[in-house]
């Protein structure tokens, strides 16, 4: 009764509806592989926790600097230069924020005015619909095909831009699809911006999460590209860490002020000591990382090979991150009900509902689980669908 009017449009989490029913069933007993959720399921690199730990014991357990702790930024700049070619300056163009998402929120509350167009490639991450519309925005569905491996095309860009359009946001690796977006693709995104006056979003967390020589691209890098982008990324996916809530973003000098106001008065800063943490993360070995990647690899090939031999589902290979969306609608059921069915035996997946309106007939499932609970899904799921 007392809701502000601006929560109306806003749903509660599709992906954490499957979580909460996941837990109920096993609550009751029931054996289930949970594939609905993207969360890497390692532990964080020792080397993290103790820089973490260390930082606590030293006292640094006070406010930190609203854009983030100094050497966490020279080391965010530095990761920018050395991974992605993006030169941006550690003290006017970074800032640490509450995970990614509180990166791609700031950007909407800082950049998108009441009635203004977002173009979101659809299917979708969940999150980039309410940011939009609790920033009084207005998300646009851009259709991602399974035909075209799930890469916007400019055609449909162009065609879905208004006088009121404002951002396109880009995201590749893809959650929910898996997809890699092609520089070929990034150009012709960025030939719609520049063309149209628009800013870009480029989520890039799952930067290093990709597979079979694939390469990350951000399209920051791309010519007249890095005065209108705003690149967020963060630390939960590279290094298991979705629990310490650290996030950043680089954005051009002029780009951080309203960036930056709208953190001050949201979460002020993000917990000084886990900082340390990260800033071990970014600077220290990255053999962890590699690790986590090639078994991210082994079992997107065994999720892989094994959807291919199920019958009544086509899917687009996925090349990043840790999903693949399924097609079920050869089933002649609609993909909600092949979700129940999958998790009455025992497998969690996510429908499409949440995904965006051009997911109709797809589920999403995540490869974030072990190669053994892997199996066992791939074999309940072989078996439910050869009827
Ligand atoms: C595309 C995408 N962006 C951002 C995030 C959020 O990341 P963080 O945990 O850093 O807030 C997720 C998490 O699932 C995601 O899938």
């Amino acid at each position: 009764m007392f809701d502000a009017q601006r929560m109306s449009s806003i749903p509660f989490s599709g992906i954490r509806k499957v979580f909460e029913e996941v837990h109920a069933r096993e609550a009751a007993g029931e054996h289930i592989v949970n594939l609905g959720i993207g969360r890497p399921d390692f532990d964080t690199p020792l080397n993290i926790k103790e820089a973490a730990k260390k930082a606590l014991d030293d006292g640094h357990v006070h406010y930190a600097s609203n854009y983030g702790n100094d050497d966490l930024r020279k080391a965010i700049a530095h990761k920018f230069e050395r991974d992605n070619d993006l030169h941006y300056d550690y003290k006017k163009e970074i800032m640490v924020t509450v995970g990614a998402n509180e990166g791609v929120f700031l950007a909407m509350l800082a950049f998108v005015n009441p009635g203004d167009e977002v173009l979101v490639p659809d299917p979708f991450w969940p999150h980039y619909f309410p940011c939009v519309e609790l920033a009084g925005g207005v998300p646009v569905s851009v259709p991602i095909r399974e035909e075209n491996g799930f890469n916007p095309t400019k055609k449909d860009l162009f065609s879905l831009c208004t006088d009121k359009t404002k951002m396109i946001i880009v995201n590749s690796p893809h959650n929910p699809t898996g997809a890699v977006f092609s520089k070929r693709t990034l150009a012709g995104i960025a030939d719609v911006a520049l063309e149209k006056n628009l800013m870009v979003l480029s989520d890039e967390i799952y930067e290093q999460l990709i597979y079979g020589g694939e390469k990350h691209v951000s399209i920051g890098t791309l010519p007249k590209m890095k005065e209108r982008t705003v690149t967020v990324n963060g630390f939960s996916k590279s290094y298991a860490m979705t629990g310490w809530r650290l996030g950043y973003v680089g954005v051009e000098q002029n780009l951080m002020s309203p960036m930056i106001r709208a953190h001050q008065y949201s979460t002020v800063c993000v917990s000084t000591f886990s900082q340390y943490g990260a800033a071990e993360a970014l600077n220290g070995p990255q053999d962890e990382l590699g690790k986590m990647v090639s078994e991210f690899g082994r079992r997107r090939e065994l999720v892989v090979a094994s959807l291919k031999k199920m019958k009544r589902v086509s899917f687009s290979e996925p090349k990043g991150a840790f999903y693949v969306m399924v097609n079920v609608s050869q089933t002649g059921r609609s993909a909600e009900q092949v979700a129940g069915d999958l998790l009455n035996s025992g497998v969690a997946v996510v429908p499409w509902e949440s995904m965006g309106k051009y997911a109709k007939g797809l589920v999403r499932l995540s490869y974030a689980n072990s190669y053994e609970n892997l199996e066992i899904a791939m074999e309940r799921m072989t078996s439910y669908f050869d009827y």
